[in-house]
């Protein structure tokens, strides 16, 4: 069976054709960095036109890497939400009016399903129960898997996400966009204990993740010790250096600390951590050092399959559509969309 799966739900149009839900036969992630960059994040306004801008060429491509014909394709997942509605409109609308014309069947997915299923792409196996950390730009939430499918939210960010902090610091120290990786580049530079940031405890739910504190720390201490924007992001002073390490460590501390506390709850036997900043140097260390023992294995996905891709999307799909699910035309794009 040959999915083609469709992503559109922020700033990457994506697509991918994937046979039986495990071989990639193309992936094609057109970036919309250079369109948002000068302002340090993501527009939504710009998004979406960007979207329509490059959905069909993103698909037309993506068959012709495969050498397939668009009768091949079988069915087609699409990312119904969460995300931006104007961005995530483009992409279920192609998907519908793809499938309609070639009278095929199509899903809508949960964003956050893709991430976690990139891992399973490179490892089909991995075992279960499993405590699965989606980390991006947009999300930072925490799942009990009892099984692979079944999932249980047991906590996620009461503000920002992980990689907006990261973003938001790289922003206002004048580094780039997106930050996440440019800080995993610059931080190995610097000290990590130059600076504490302390820990943030969340009452209610002693699980759940907090970032907008250590970002406004950062701010504070760049006000207090007169640092401003670097002129030239090639010569990054020292004390900046120790600035990121220090920022970077403790937003990892921060999600180690939460996967401690979970793994002390929940029995598990592998612990799978996606989403654009499981890319991070740091955290696939620290997390493996720590976690990584006879009876529990941690999962990452290949670093090309952390941030937004259409590979993760049809995976996600793919044991549904094996069992000939189809939603209706009438299945709407959801910014809000939960799981479980
Ligand atoms: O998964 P993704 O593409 O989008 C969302 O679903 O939000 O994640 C993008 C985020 C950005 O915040 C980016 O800075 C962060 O992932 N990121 C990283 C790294 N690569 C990407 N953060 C830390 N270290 C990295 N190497
Ligand atoms: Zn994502």
């Amino acid at each position: 069976m040959i999915v083609l799966g469709i992503e559109s739900s922020c700033d990457e149009t994506a697509a991918a054709l994937l046979e039986d839900g495990i071989v990639i036969l193309s992936s094609v992630v057109a970036s919309q960095v250079p369109v948002h960059q000068e302002f340090g994040g993501v527009v939504p306004e710009l998004a979406s036109r960007e979207h329509v801008d490059n959905i069909c060429f993103v698909v037309e491509q993506c068959l012709n890497q495969a050498d397939l014909d668009w009768k091949q394709i079988d069915a087609i997942a699409v990312t119904r939400g969460p995300g931006l509605m104007g961005a995530l409109l483009v992409g279920m609308a192609y998907a519908k009016g793809l499938a309609y014309a070639l009278k095929i069947p199509f899903v809508g997915v949960n964003h956050l399903e893709g991430h976690m299923a990139s891992i399973l792409l490179d490892h089909p196996q991995a075992e279960f129960p499993a405590l699965a950390l989606v980390v991006s730009g947009g999300h930072t939430s925490l799942f009990y898997l009892q099984e692979a499918g079944n999932y249980q939210e047991i906590s996620k960010t009461r503000d920002d996400a992980a990689g907006e902090a990261l973003d938001k610091l790289a922003k206002y120290l004048g580094l780039g966009y997106p930050g996440g990786p440019i800080i995993d580049r610059l931080a190995p530079q610097g000290n990590p204990k130059a600076i504490a940031f302390a820990i943030p405890q969340t009452r209610a739910n002693a699980l759940d993740f907090s970032f907008s504190g250590i970002k406004s720390a950062a701010l504070r201490h760049m006000q207090q010790n007169h640092i401003e924007a670097v002129e030239n992001p090639e010569e990054v002073p020292e004390r900046i250096l120790d600035l990121l390490a220090s920022y970077q460590s403790s937003i990892v501390d921060q999600l180690l600390n939460r996967l401690k506390k979970a793994l002390k709850i929940h029995e598990v036997r592998s612990v799978q951590i996606s989403g654009g900043v499981s890319c991070n140097n740091e955290l696939r260390r620290r997390s493996r050092e720590l976690f990584a023992r006879p009876g529990l294995v941690v999962y990452y996905p290949r670093p090309q399959l952390t941030t937004d891709n259409a590979a993760m999307i049809a995976a996600a799909a793919a044991s549904r559509l094996q069992q000939r699910a189809a939603d209706s035309f009438g299945l709407t794009a959801d910014p809000n969309l939960k799981l479980n």
